[in-house]
């Protein structure tokens, strides 16, 4: 501190009164300590991603339950003088909802015709020209980087170099631009399809995360040409134009598994992969129990209590909380849950959306449900679907209870009340209303309706 105030430009919307000391910033009013640069991450996604064969664009395939793109939206610095801009193709509407979904401070450039990563950089010509200090490119469809990662690409910068470049070595480096080296300097990116076979031999690859000096950044994207065996305007030409304007450019080298690049279905599988392993790990180091963690799967987002215990051959999807003690028992899939205090799910349960388990309650083998509460305590051992309900405190529901909530039309809620007791192989013809306490004879179908 001790300096004098001064006006960084950032922006629009963003301009800051800031104070500089060393490395740190410091907004006074937030008491927010910054790295003292302005950023701008621009993420490209306009790609029609023809290599996965699939009418879904491809940075909204799935990995752990978010998609591609979420992910690397998650990544991307934020906060004061963090700005974000994404870059979808013209036809993307569903790519423009996931980015408000996500990041609701992003701005949006449509790229008309995809011409190229950069003509794609470019479409978002006006964040740039607002001259953040540091401007970063990334690719929606490399789900793996971390937010560290960015900051580390963003030191060269600080000490002077034009470009940062992440590299990676990869195990199959097909497909990949090969980055030329010479001294500890790179010199070029070179795409596989321009590569010689000599090229071709290089392991050091292009992660597709760039980082530029902010104010040369137009300059150099505009020296970008065309002449290329795809005729695309290649993002990776901006490394030889860097040198040849006698700047530098550097590379900063991470891990193929924070990189992997998804073009196609088997390399989605590969991120799953990687990805699992991650998110197995941090559940384990949470304190999870698993005897089998290689054979649980989760969701990016699944949180979990203390001793939380996941046998074998469980399914995790998007949006679950899993509470202390609970147990969830093999062969168990659940959706959109939340599971209270000391609950056991499963075997073989299957939980829908918005299903919400009591503390203590227990969901037993081959049993359904969806946008259901089952309150503390309550029993549903076997067999049965329990679908738009409200099941009170205590209530045991036997074996082969259905709730008939869907007459062709529309959807029909089921209510049984505290301490009820559904007797086996009874349908609830919804709208249907159980008092507390009450009795439903077992031994015999029944069927119960408004
Ligand atoms: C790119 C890099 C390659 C790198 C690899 C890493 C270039 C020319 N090549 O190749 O060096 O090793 O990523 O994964 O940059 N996009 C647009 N508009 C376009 C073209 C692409 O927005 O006109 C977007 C895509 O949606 C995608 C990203 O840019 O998110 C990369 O495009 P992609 O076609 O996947 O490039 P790669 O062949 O993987
Ligand atoms: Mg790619």
């Amino acid at each position: 501190m001790g300096r004098e105030p001064r006006i960084r430009r950032g922006f629009a919307g963003t301009n800051e009164t800031l104070y500089e000391d060393d490395d740190a910033t410091f907004a006074p009013t937030t008491g927010i300590c910054m790295t003292g640069r302005t950023s701008l991450t621009i993420v490209l996604a306009a790609g029609e991603g023809t290599r996965m064969r699939s009418a879904l664009p491809k940075v909204l395939h799935p990995v752990a339950g978010r998609s591609l793109l979420a992910h690397v939206l998650a990544a991307a610095p934020k906060g004061t003088g963090g700005g974000l801009a994404v870059v979808i193709g013209p036809d993307h509407a569903a790519v423009a909802a996931e980015v408000k979904r996500v990041r609701p401070d992003a701005t949006i450039f449509v790229q008309t015709e995809r011409l190229g990563t950069a003509h794609a950089v470019l479409a978002a010509r006006p964040a740039i020209a607002a001259g953040a200090d540091d401007l970063m490119v990334v690719f929606g469809d490399t789900p793996l980087i971390s937010a560290a990662t960015f900051a580390r690409l963003r030191d060269p910068l600080k000490n002077g170099s034009a470009l940062a470049v992440l590299g990676f070595r990869a195990a199959d480096p097909t497909g990949y631009g090969r980055l030329l080296v010479e001294g500890g300097r790179l010199l070029a990116i070179r795409e596989q399809s321009d590569a010689t076979a000599a090229e071709r031999a290089i392991a050091l690859c292009n992660a597709g995360v760039m980082a530029f000096d902010g104010r040369r950044a137009i300059e150099i994207l505009e020296k970008i040409g065309n002449a290329n065996s795809k005729g695309e305007y290649y993002l990776t030409d901006a490394v030889g134009i860097v040198r040849q304007l006698g700047l530098e450019a550097v590379v900063i080298e991470t891990s193929e598994d924070e990189v992997r690049g998804i073009n196609t279905k088997a390399q989605l599988a590969e991120a799953e992969h990687v990805m699992q392993a991650r998110l197995r790990q941090a559940a384990l180091d949470a304190g999870v129990t698993m005897i089998a963690p290689e054979t649980v799967y989760l969701a990016a987002d699944t949180t979990f209590g203390g001793d939380v215990t996941i046998e074998p051959f469980v399914v995790i999807g998007p949006g679950v909380s899993i509470a202390d003690g609970a147990v969830i028992r093999s062969f168990t899939h659940i959706v959109e849950s939340r599971i209270g205090k000391k609950a056991s799910i499963g075997p073989y349960a299957r939980l829908r959306p918005n299903t919400s388990v009591g503390e203590g309650a227990r969901i037993g083998n081959f049993v359904e449900t969806k946008a259901t509460t089952l309150e503390a305590g309550v029993k549903v051992n076997h067999l049965t679907y329990i679908g738009d309900s409200h099941v009170g405190t205590g209530a045991n529901v036997g074996a082969g209870t259905i709730t008939c909530n869907y007459d062709g039309f529309g959807k029909y809620k089921t209510t049984i009340g505290a301490g009820a007791f559904i007797g086996s192989n009874t349908s609830l013809v919804a709208p249907v209303n159980i008092g507390n306490g009450a009795y439903i004879g077992s031994g015999l179908s029944s069927t119960l309706g408004s």
